[in-house]
């Protein structure tokens, strides 16, 4: 029998392309134990999609251009925003109930950078897990789909250039060896690599490592998301989202003495894209005030709306219908990643990424608000339906095994957390960023956590103006003329 088509990770992106690659064979590979849930399952705001009266596709795409400080590529964001309404089509028919109103017309919210309310949502702020539960569903049931646990893989195997399988460990440590006839890599984001995230534990970037280490080309690694408003938990590494449909629904940040922060910061207020949002929020907490989300005001039935949010503020005493919420950026979302075409083609041959782990550069400089979700539910059928009909490529040469290397943990691990969340947090400078550089490399030894980070600090230093969600304090002498005016 043929080699399957391996795909590691079983977050949206990764079940998207298992199942357009039918009818051909995929092994998915899951990470799961210890490791949380996926990211795409704690998703809270929706999808954004130009399906309101009026809106359009390409009132989406230049909202995407805004947001991603035009750092974008204007083509894929084109065709992705194009992608939107026949994306919550097809999630419809995987079994998606999307939020209706009582005459059956989709509920749109509104988030951050959208210049109307286009965020189609689903369990109120639970969609990311509704979306997870109908495409999980979905591809246990499907015969092409075999379906593997509570494995991490740690080696990519190479037959002279090309990806020809990986090799797995499960839990107890034990190896094998799996042959492919593709491998994809739909790993998720870096999240929790910063002290402070919202992100789960497995968001470790642990398949950019081994992507990196094959030799595929990586792109925009210093433009990570930071959002304004995860739940301010002391000392917690893996922070609750409180998602920003609630300041789409009316929700205000203050101070203690009730000052809204986000006055005469942007015009947009509360509503302004995510980075300058977060800068605002970062900006008091280190002035000394404690930022908090009011959504005192916020009309309607919360347990049906917001239930995450709520269950996750009374499971840590705040009831948020009664007192405003604490709040702090966390790092959140990964734009730069392992190179891609729109194919989900890396620079290595039978190598392909997707969803968060993959840069194809649709989200620029900074993702705008519920793109992410549909990303990976369009560039998976994409890539999954591009692979269906290939074959393998051509693979000469000599095998060998690519590892992603040793990996750090313990307090070595909680110490580069807390080095990538100073340097390279929403706010940035050269010096500190070259000073977690030098630490990296002197006191963390070889891991491969320590290489991502330090690549990444080094994507970071090297770019000395601010872009987007790439912020430099020190770039006011080096930034490019009305680029750092933005939310400054
Ligand atoms: C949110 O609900 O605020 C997050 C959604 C996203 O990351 O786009």
């Amino acid at each position: 029998m043929d080699a399957p088509i391996v795909i590691v990770g079983a977050g949206i992106a990764g079940l998207a392309t298992a199942l357009a690659v039918a009818p051909a064979r995929v092994l998915l590979l899951n990470r799961g134990s210890g490791q949380g849930k996926p990211a795409s399952a704690m998703a809270q705001g929706g999808i954004a999609a130009a399906m309101g009266i009026g809106d359009e596709p390409r009132a989406h795409a230049h909202d995407t251009l805004v947001a991603g400080a035009f750092h974008n590529d204007a083509a894929v964001v084109n065709w992705l925003c194009a992608q939107a309404p026949a994306t919550i089509g097809w999630l419809e028919r995987q079994g998606v109930a999307f939020d209706r109103d009582a005459d059956g017309r989709l509920q749109l919210g509104r988030e951050g950078g959208h210049g109307v309310a286009r965020i189609v949502h689903s369990g109120g702020d639970a969609t990311g897990e509704m979306l997870m539960r109908a495409l999980r569903e979905r591809a246990k049931a499907a015969a092409h789909v075999t379906w593997r646990d509570g494995v991490d893989v740690d080696a990519l195997l190479l037959r002279g250039e090309a990806a020809r399988g990986v090799r797995v460990r499960d839990v107890g440590g034990t190896a094998c060896e799996i042959p492919a006839r593709a491998v994809v890599l739909a790993t998720g984001g870096i999240g929790a690599l910063f002290a402070r995230t919202s992100n789960p534990p497995g968001a470790d970037g642990a398949g950019l490592a081994l992507g990196m280490a094959a030799g595929a080309r990586a792109r925009d690694l210093e433009f990570v998301q930071f959002h304004p408003t995860a739940l301010d938990v002391p000392a917690a590494h893996c922070l609750p989202l409180i998602t920003e449909a609630l300041r789409g629904a009316g929700a205000r940040l203050i101070d203690a003495q009730g000052r809204y922060l986000m006055d005469g910061v942007d015009a947009r207020g509360d509503l302004a894209p995510r980075d300058i949002v977060s800068r605002a929020v970062w900006r008091a907490q280190h002035e000394g005030r404690q930022a908090l989300l009011d959504a005192r005001e916020v009309a309607g039935d919360w347990s049906r709306r917001f239930p995450t949010v709520l269950a996750a503020c009374l499971a840590h005493g705040v009831d948020p219908r009664r007192e405003p919420i604490p709040v702090t950026p966390a790092a959140h979302f990964h734009m730069g990643g392992l190179a891609v075409d729109l194919n989900g083609n890396t620079s290595v041959p039978g190598l392909h990424a997707v969803g968060e782990v993959a840069c194809n550069g649709v989200h620029g400089a900074n993702r705008l608000a519920s793109n992410s979700l549909l990303e990976g539910v369009a560039c998976g059928r994409r890539l999954g339906a591009a692979l269906a009909m290939r074959e393998a490529p051509a693979a000469r040469g000599a095998a060998r095994w690519v590892e992603r290397g040793p990996t750090l943990s313990g307090a070595a691990l909680e110490r580069l957390h807390q080095r990538l969340w100073d340097a390279a947090g929403p706010v940035r400078d050269g010096a500190r960023l070259h000073a977690a550089w030098l630490a990296c490399r002197d006191e963390l030894g070889d891991a491969w956590q320590s290489r991502l980070a330090m690549v990444l600090l080094a994507a970071a230093r090297d770019r000395p103006a601010s872009l987007g969600a790439h912020w430099r304090q020190d770039a006011a002498a080096l930034a490019v003329p009305g680029r750092i005016a933005r939310g400054a």
